[in-house]
């Protein structure tokens, strides 16, 4: 079974629900997390970083204007970064009318009531942000320490093969290694991973985690030699799901998980 959710078994790759079904419903919000729920995908993805005061949030934009109302409500502030407005400022924002009117006032959502949304059966696979201003500042420790302080969610989690975490960035996914090295920890990678860092990445890494555009058999099959696991992002056409699938990898991180389950 792959991680954080199921397979590359005769079942399919894993369905991994990028940002929530983020095609049909503003990312990251709860809408989104639960259409992903409701069309049965088998894990949502989701951003995380980290308010003023010490809340993780899953939100991916480093900054906060694309995806909300930020610069009317907070009119001239000096930074519009996630990490400059405290968890009850964050909250009085409009991040759902960008996408539609009919999403008007959804919130952001903390890493916890993505939990809460997921209910127990849906995956997660929680994305440390690479925004650079969050380099060194314990990021991925805080996230081992949230998860660990939600009763029995780690280790039902993991016995369901329902849990993953993966970063662009070495460091990060290595810090967070080290503070829960029991849950599966995933390297993302824009560009085609050399054989080197492939041969590095087996010593720690469970699954390495490219671009769908640079992964072709030769990959998946070196990945799966080496004892690591496959996921591809960000597929949303038909045919390119259907090409990976066919190679072969564990999961596919998509915006219409319905796609792929035909459910909901
Ligand atoms: O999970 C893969 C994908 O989320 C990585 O890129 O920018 O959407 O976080 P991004
Ligand atoms: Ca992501």
């Amino acid at each position: 079974a792959a991680v954080a959710g199921g397979s590359g078994t005769a079942d399919g790759p894993a369905v991994i629900a990028h940002r929530g079904s983020s095609g049909i419903a503003p990312e990251n919000t709860t809408p989104a997390i639960r259409a992903a729920v409701r069309q049965r995908a088998d894990v949502v993805e989701i951003d995380v970083q980290r308010t003023k005061d010490g809340r993780l949030v899953n939100f991916h934009d480093c900054t906060l204007e694309r995806t909300t109302d930020v610069e009317e409500r907070f009119p001239g502030r000096a930074s519009y970064r996630v990490s400059d407005f405290t968890w009850a400022e964050l909250r009085t924002l409009d991040a759902g009318s960008w996408f539609d009117e009919s999403f008007a006032g959804e919130p952001i959502i903390t890493v916890r009531e993505v939990i809460r949304l997921l209910g127990g059966r849906t995956g997660l696979l929680a994305e440390i942000s690479p925004c650079g201003h969050y380099a060194g500042t314990g990021l991925p420790e805080q996230l081992a320490a949230e998860l660990r302080s939600i009763p029995g969610y780690v280790d039902a989690a993991l016995a369901g093969g329902r849990l993953g975490v993966q970063s662009f960035e070495v460091a990060d996914a290595q810090a967070f290694h080290t503070a829960l090295p029991e849950v599966p920890i995933g390297l993302l990678d824009a560009d085609r991973p050399t054989e080197a860092e492939l041969l590095e990445l087996s010593t720690w890494a469970d699954q390495v985690n490219p671009q769908w555009t640079v992964t072709d058999q030769a990959l998946i099959d070196r990945v799966h030699e080496l004892g690591m696991e496959i996921n591809v992002w960000t597929v949303n056409e038909p045919g390119a799901m259907r090409r990976m699938r066919d190679l072969g990898v564990d999961g596919i991180i998509t915006d219409f998980p319905q796609s792929l389950t035909q459910r909901g």
